[in-house]
């Protein structure tokens, strides 16, 4: 990834949203931009949804209002990230291309009046995209508001497998490039079975809508095509510009939230990573997803700051329950990203839109204006953001990885597995939860990563393990690192193809077990495991039948189809230990584990008060500890140094209910 300067124009914590002038007269735009200084505001996107107010036929661009509004902006130093429109192309394009409507599995040709991209593998799209990202550049490059690119918008939502003449024959392609022959296509996605053997290249299709269930390695390369399609539709967009801007280049990410793009192949084609999260209301700590996501963005990024380019001032409009947030839940989410890396604080959007289907979404600027609550909050959170200057470009730093891998989860969703209770998302959230509340700080990995750096690693569900990662996380082991692996890991390769030597096998050497057979358990069925202290705790969804080849046995199953087999195991390898849980952990059952492998692997959890978050950023001699109090009760950091939004000095920082600090440590 290229290293280019963040925001050149910019020498502050980026601050703004998501600007939709376009659905505004002239007058509005002055009271935004005076608005937005009132605010702090020094940077927003424009342009991203404008394509049908820009190129008002194929080929026929009108720039009038864009230019205006640039220049609006620059005069009140406003700087702009500016968007390419090609997440929602015109209805002139449809009605000109209707080959390129995306078509679903079920044959279904998706119609105009939303938003949504054509097929990714449509030609005349693939021209459009080009043109249109070729137009904006050429005339903006020089522009001095324009500090940033943001191609495009949210690559795979709302759709994205596309099952269309044109994608079949693109996925063909594909294919051909991946395999080189039919036969060794065949051999990979196991056509002997159910008859389903190709003898013809154009006999093979996307797997469309089928009696059963389809080949599932048919599937999953289906799925590796269509991200690398939408990847495609990026470096176009991406060389479009570069060709004639030097302005870095983004697109917004939604880690943690759809899995559907390979978020670390992305990151290699972008100049600086940019995400975009929203609070899932119903969870009950949605400051826990909201880290990890942080947390999974920084890590893509490979620790280099990163932008937050979107979420909510207050309620969003498409959850079933939109709840707004709560007096300074905002800020605390906002200092969250900045805490685990984010360099950059934007909303959608500024102002809320009055009519279309977003008009319910809260905004900078709410329907009731200026005196509300909203206001006075973002109003503060710019001055907040003003006094953490200092803070851009200092990193984050973890001693734990966790195992993230798309192909992985991508595989793990197809169909017909041993039980609906399994779920690689409801795992790593639980580990990781674990990890947030013993204020371990984590960074995400993948299993070919140099992992060397870490103490600990964690593979909450790793289904699918190639052998030359489980050959590195083996290394990884025996060079001194604990690693921990829960059920449904290691247990197929490339193709979703089971591993020559049983579930396991590739990890057999870390962990000394592998699994004999599975014992998923009945709907709702509870059960217990006994640790080697007399200790109990619950358990419920998954057993199994070990095979020990050398690991101690570190609690065993005591109810259940599995009562009496080990259930926790911990084996010595090398100058390491490889821990494996064959069962559902609850809470108890986490804090039980995590303690001694924490005394395994030298990680000393921070000792925080309850519901206090401490992250810290750092940059040679520099340290800022973060602390975020989710809780409702007053709290304090014990830490010396200068609260940066308080200017309070000591070695104790009161941290009032729902507040935070930013303190920067005296060495
Ligand atoms: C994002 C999207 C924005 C807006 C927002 C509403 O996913 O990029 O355009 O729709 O959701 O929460």
């Amino acid at each position: 990834m290229p290293n280019a300067p963040l925001w050149p124009a910019l020498d502050a914590i980026a601050y703004g949203g998501d600007y939709n002038p376009e659905q505004w007269p002239r007058e509005t735009w002055r009271e935004d931009v005076r608005l937005m200084r009132e605010a702090g505001v020094n940077l927003v996107s424009v342009g991203i949804f404008s394509w049908a107010l820009i190129e008002t036929d194929e080929g026929v661009f009108d720039f009038t209002w864009l230019d205006e509004i640039l220049d609006l902006l620059h005069a009140n130093g406003i700087a702009v990230d500016l968007g390419t429109p090609t997440a929602s192309p015109p209805a002139w394009f449809f009605a000109r291309h209707p080959e390129a409507r995306v078509t679903t599995a079920d044959g279904t040709r998706l119609g105009f009046g939303s938003r949504g991209m054509a097929s990714p593998s449509s030609a005349a799209y693939r021209e459009a995209i080009v043109r249109i990202a070729a137009a904006l550049a050429r005339r903006y490059a020089e522009h001095p508001a324009v500090v940033l690119w943001h191609v495009h918008n949210e690559y795979g939502v709302p759709v994205a497998d596309d099952h269309s003449d044109e994608s079949a024959a693109a996925f063909r392609g594909w294919l051909r490039a991946r395999y080189g022959s039919l036969d060794a296509l065949n051999a990979a996605w196991g056509t002997a079975f159910w008859g389903q053997h190709y003898g013809a290249w154009e006999h093979v299709s996307t797997p469309a809508a089928a009696p059963s269930t389809i080949n599932p390695a048919h599937k999953l390369d289906f799925q590796r095509f269509t991200d690398h399609q939408l990847r495609a539709c990026f470096v176009a967009e991406r060389d479009a510009i570069r060709a004639r801007a030097a302005q870095p280049i983004t697109t917004n990410f939604m880690a943690n939230q759809h899995w559907g793009t390979d978020l670390w192949a992305w990151a290699e084609e972008v100049d600086v990573v940019s995400d975009d999260h929203y609070l899932w209301a119903a969870d009950d700590a949605p400051e826990i997803g909201l880290a990890i996501a942080a947390d999974l963005t920084r890590s893509v990024a490979g620790g280099r700051p990163w932008i937050l380019m979107e979420h909510s001032t207050s309620a969003v409009n498409w959850q079933p329950r939109n709840l707004a947030k709560r007096p300074g839940e905002m800020a605390r989410n906002s200092l969250a990203h900045v805490a685990r890396g984010a360099d950059a604080v934007l909303f959608f959007q500024w102002r809320a839109s009055r009519r279309g289907a977003e008009k319910f979404h809260s905004a900078m600027l709410p329907h009731a204006g200026t005196d509300s609550r909203v206001w006075r909050e973002v109003t503060a959170l710019g001055r907040d953001l003003g006094a953490l200057d200092e803070v851009r470009g200092s990193r984050v730093t973890a001693d734990v990885a966790v195992l993230w891998d798309f192909e992985s989860f991508w595989a793990q969703d197809l169909e017909w597995r041993p039980t609906e209770d399994l779920s690689h998302r409801e795992r790593i959230r639980a580990y990781y939860e674990r990890l947030w509340r013993d204020g371990v700080t984590v960074d995400f990995a993948l299993p070919g990563h140099d992992l060397s750096r870490y103490r600990l690693v964690v593979a909450p569900a790793q289904y699918l393990l190639r052998a030359d990662d489980a050959a590195n996380l083996t290394r990884y082991v025996a060079g001194g690192g604990t690693l921990v692996v829960s059920y449904f890991s290691g247990i197929v390769g490339e193709n979703d193809d089971v591993h020559p030597g049983g579930y396991l096998s590739p990890l057999r050497e870390a962990l000394g077990v592998d699994v004999e057979e599975w014992l998923p358990l009945a709907e709702g069925a509870r059960t217990a495991i006994a640790w080697d202290d007399g200790s109990e705790t619950p358990s419920d969804h998954w057993q199994e039948q070990l095979r020990l080849a050398g690991a101690e046995v570190v609690a065993r199953n005591a109810s259940g189809p599995g009562e009496g087999l080990p259930a926790v195991t911990r084996h010595a390898h090398g100058d390491g230990a490889g821990w494996y849980v064959s069962t559902r952990l609850d809470t108890a059952g986490l804090a039980a584990l995590m303690r001694r492998v924490y005394d395994d692997a030298g990680i000393t959890p921070a000792r925080h008060d309850e519901g206090l978050e401490v992250v810290r950023r750092t940059d040679g001699d520099r340290s800022y500890a973060f602390a975020i109090n989710h809780s409702a009760r007053d709290v304090a950091l014990e830490t010396p140094g200068t609260d940066l939004l308080t200017g309070h000095d000591g070695d104790r920082h009161p941290i009032p209910a729902g507040g935070v600090a930013v303190v920067r440590e005296t060495p």
